[in-house]
């Protein structure tokens, strides 16, 4: 596997590469969530290109910018053991140099849900994509559905900009528990990590209820609500019953397509998760 670390060298790569490329972005800390992306670009394209960089553009002054997990040795480690061609490990001042404010996309999408709690995020999240596209130039690009805001406002953006590149979708992986894996896990101990589990519990309930034919928003909401407000650590951000293409919150009856998604924070960690829904299935 190729170490990139400069923009030049991962344009030099690309110009080697024959065939179609997949290039999964990612902030490394990496998990089996993020292998099961490399797998799945592997299995469609014929190169596989991964970046690591923990973006600050997309972290708020009070967020955990600084604390953030880094384990790069073990990243490029796991990244070899799976079959990546490369990894690109660029600086942060070679990603923003004197563009640090530039903005390139944004969306209705982005205020909504986590855009609600986290103003800044999508328009880093964004923007560091954007970038990558451009360097990278990629055929595939494979994004979680653990982020499925994010990946709704990427799916837009590739869309709207124009790209030539096709988005492939990862489900999300999860602990034995249900657990939804995530870098951010690392900060917990084995009691913290079931405690943490009972957020994908409240999501399993509001389902099972769907499922059953429970259909009114707000009484599903209050089953999650319900079942958080057992674990006094747990702290609700929010809980969205949203439709699936425009993030509007359902107010009466799912009658569509929904994501049902949360954010929780659990001492100060904030945790998110989600299902699609829809009536038919
Ligand atoms: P990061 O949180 O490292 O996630 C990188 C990719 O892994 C994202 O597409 C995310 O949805 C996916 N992922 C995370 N946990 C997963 C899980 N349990 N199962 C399946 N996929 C999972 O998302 C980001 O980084 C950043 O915002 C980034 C897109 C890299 C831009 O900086």
């Amino acid at each position: 596997m190729q170490q990139l670390h400069s923009i030049e060298e991962c344009l030099f790569w690309r110009k080697l590469q024959k065939g179609t490329v997949g290039f999964v972005p990612t902030m490394g800390a990496l998990h089996k969530g993020h292998l099961s992306l490399v797998k799945l670009s592997k299995h469609f394209c014929d190169n596989t290109l991964v970046s690591i960089f923990v973006n600050p553009l997309q972290f708020a002054p009070t967020e955990d910018f600084d604390s953030y997990p880094k384990t790069i040795e073990q990243d490029i480690k796991l990244l070899q053991r799976g079959g990546a061609d490369a990894v690109f490990l660029p600086t942060e001042d070679q990603m923003y140099k004197q563009f640090h404010n530039a903005s390139f996309f944004e969306s209705a999408l982005s205020f909504k849900l986590e855009g609600r709690s986290r103003p800044h995020f999508f328009k880093g999240v964004t923007t560091i994509v954007d970038k990558f596209f451009n360097i990278i130039n990629p055929t595939h690009t494979v994004f979680g559905q653990k982020d499925a805001q994010q990946l709704l406002i990427i799916k837009k953006m590739i869309k709207i900009k124009n790209y030539n590149i096709t988005l492939i979708e990862g489900p999300t992986v999860r602990e034995k528990s249900g657990l939804a894996l995530s870098s951010r896990n690392n900060c917990f101990s084995k009691e913290e990590k079931k405690t943490a589990s009972n957020i994908y519990q409240g999501l399993l309930n509001v389902k099972n209820s769907l499922n059953c034919g429970e259909n009114q928003a707000r009484f599903l909401k209050q089953i999650f609500k319900n079942h958080i407000k057992k674990f006094p650590l747990l702290k609700i951000d929010y809980i969205s019953i949203a439709c699936i293409n425009t993030l509007d919150e359902i107010l009466g009856v799912v009658d569509k397509e929904v994501l049902v998604s949360t954010a929780v924070f659990f001492k100060s960690v904030r945790l998110i998760d989600n299902f699609s829904y829809s009536p038919s299935t």
